[in-house]
């Protein structure tokens, strides 16, 4: 465990912020958020007390995946802006003390990337094998059963060269094939391109997908399989994805990264706890932080929560950097998902556990999923995600202040009530709640970089204390998970006298704590030892 020192790196200290640019801030009055539009927005950022902002892709693209779908990876869309925009962008973000990483989308381009085009022109293209091309079956059928994520066979047939391409998620996302060193190079390439502006470091897109097995074995069947799940869960993918030399493409580019101070390698990875800390590689060679989405993923109970934060804890390898994401672009919202009440509590976990806490946009001042009728869905995938992604909510304005011009996705009508103006002059708010957590866990070495106790757990409510060693502070924090009351008693070994100093409900500040508390449904505390 780390020893409690506060002189640790920005990314292990501080708060990653997810900006999905296309609903941040319309500049310019077209409907879409844009560079000018974040950059006029950082001040509250600095306010807010986040140290880093994530920006969701900004390239060139036919937005098929809303940008995920990259036809040039050193260029920017010009829905979002110029270069000289993002240069400005990067300029500005570090003389307010932030940091910017960057989406970083290895695993596939678009069908209309200049590699792509090369590589279907001919079966001996130079560049043929930078994409994953395979004969179909004797009867025509596609090469194996791989499924895409969002539907379907993952396997798309090419006319004019009589195979099929692979592509984990749309058909117009064809996979490049890391396998091929002249691939890993040209991405390498890429990212010192953004790394020589001066771009703190990236979130790489589907980091356990980059490599697929080398046989293309069928993917066996789910045994857990109900007709719930996406037609993807039909399949366990244990072939297409997480295989063991994926690894060896980390540590390439962390290696990369290791090349320039300072800078963060942070991936997306969607696997149970034992998996995921792979991804810190041999030796810590891999990402620095791993995406932990297990409080988005797991129940919402308390013994699910506090079992898995103790898994997580017990798996974490010697001298890796735990992190927390509660909520981004592809999974319903927080406040959506375990309602208003239970977003408070959520908020006190994220920003008192141990590692670094990623806030996805909006989820501050406790933004829902709105409900976009079908007729104007834009999402292509089984399950869209146009009701998380919806224009930032500033003020009362129209369109929340989004923009003067109707908003590509609507504005949610909750907006009158739930915007970042109202709640800044309302104690109550959840904006007030994540402004004291943010300033609090900055102040107290205890919070961002002590260690973690698990003290118990009784009906719903649990707890667990951080401790700063040196200066010798502790923070015990008690979160009931129902909406039930509860009682939690602790062990007597541990001291746990305590006085409540924030808390998801005004009237439990200042309240002391002995050897045992109460707490209504719904209600969390953070409280300093005395
Ligand atoms: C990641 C992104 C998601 C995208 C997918 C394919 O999961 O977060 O938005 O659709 O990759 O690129």
């Amino acid at each position: 465990m780390e020893n409690g020192k506060s002189d640790l790196v920005w990314w292990k200290k501080g708060i990653i912020y997810q900006i999905y640019p296309l609903s941040f801030m319309d500049s310019n009055n077209d409907g879409k958020g844009d560079l000018s539009g974040i950059i006029s927005k950082l001040d509250y950022l600095k306010w807010l007390g986040i140290d880093c902002l994530w920006l969701s892709p900004v390239y060139p693209s036919p937005m098929a995946d809303f940008g995920y779908d990259i036809s040039d990876y050193k260029s920017i869309h010009d829905i979002f802006g110029t270069m000289s925009d993002f240069d400005r962008l990067l300029y500005e973000t570090h003389s307010y003390g932030l940091k910017l990483i960057l989406d970083l989308v290895p695993n596939h381009t678009s069908v209309t990337h200049p590699w792509f085009l090369e590589s279907r022109s001919s079966l001996y293209n130079q560049k043929r094998d930078w994409y994953i091309w395979r004969e179909g079956d004797p009867d025509g059928s596609p090469p194996n059963n791989w499924l895409s994520n969002f539907g379907g066979s993952a396997w798309e047939f090419d006319q004019g060269t009589a195979q099929y391409y692979y592509h984990a998620f749309l058909k117009q996302q064809p996979d490049l094939n890391l396998r091929n060193n002249d691939v890993l190079c040209a991405v390498l390439d890429v990212m010192r391109f953004w790394l020589d502006k001066g771009v703190d470091g990236f979130r790489v897109d589907v980091m356990w997908h980059l490599i697929k097995d080398k046989l293309f074995r069928d993917n066996p069947p789910n045994p857990e399989y109900n007709e719930k799940m996406t037609s993807f869960s039909k399949l366990l993918p244990v072939f297409s994805c997480d295989q063991p030399e994926v690894h060896d493409v980390v540590a390439k580019m962390r290696d990369t990264i290791d090349q320039y101070n300072d800078r963060l390698l942070a991936g997306e990875i969607y696997l149970p706890v034992n998996q995921l800390v792979d991804y810190y590689g041999q030796e810590l060679n891999g990402a620095h932080l791993p995406f932990n989405f297990h409080l988005i993923l797991e129940k919402w109970t308390a013994e699910h929560i506090y079992a898995c934060i103790c898994k997580y804890e017990a798996y974490m390898p010697q001298d890796a950097w735990p992190n927390w994401v509660l909520g981004n672009h592809d999974k319903p919202r927080v406040a959506s998902r375990i309602g208003y009440n239970q977003a408070r509590v959520a908020a006190i976990l994220l920003l008192t556990l141990r590692g670094t806490p990623t806030i996805y946009y909006g989820d501050e001042i406790a933004m829902s999923d709105n409900a976009v009728p079908k007729s104007k869905i834009l999402d292509p995938t089984e399950e869209p995600r146009d009701p998380q992604r919806t224009p930032m909510q500033w003020n009362t304005n129209q369109f929340a202040g989004f923009s003067h011009h109707k908003p590509w996705s609507d504005v949610n009508d909750n907006y009158i009530n739930t915007n970042v103006e109202s709640e800044k002059n309302a104690p109550e708010s959840m904006l007030s709640l994540y402004r004291e957590l943010i300033s609090l866990r900055k102040k107290e070495p205890a919070l961002h970089a002590g260690s973690f106790f698990p003290i118990g757990i009784q009906s719903n409510i649990f707890a667990y204390r951080r401790d700063d060693p040196i200066s010798g502070r502790q923070f015990l924090i008690v979160a009931n998970l129902s909406h039930d009351a509860g009682v939690i008693s602790f062990p007597s070994r541990f001291n746990t006298d305590s006085e409540i100093i924030i808390a998801t409900h005004g009237h439990l500040k200042r309240k002391r704590i002995s050897k045992e508390i109460s707490l209504a449904g719904d209600e969390a505390v953070v409280a300093l030892i005395k």
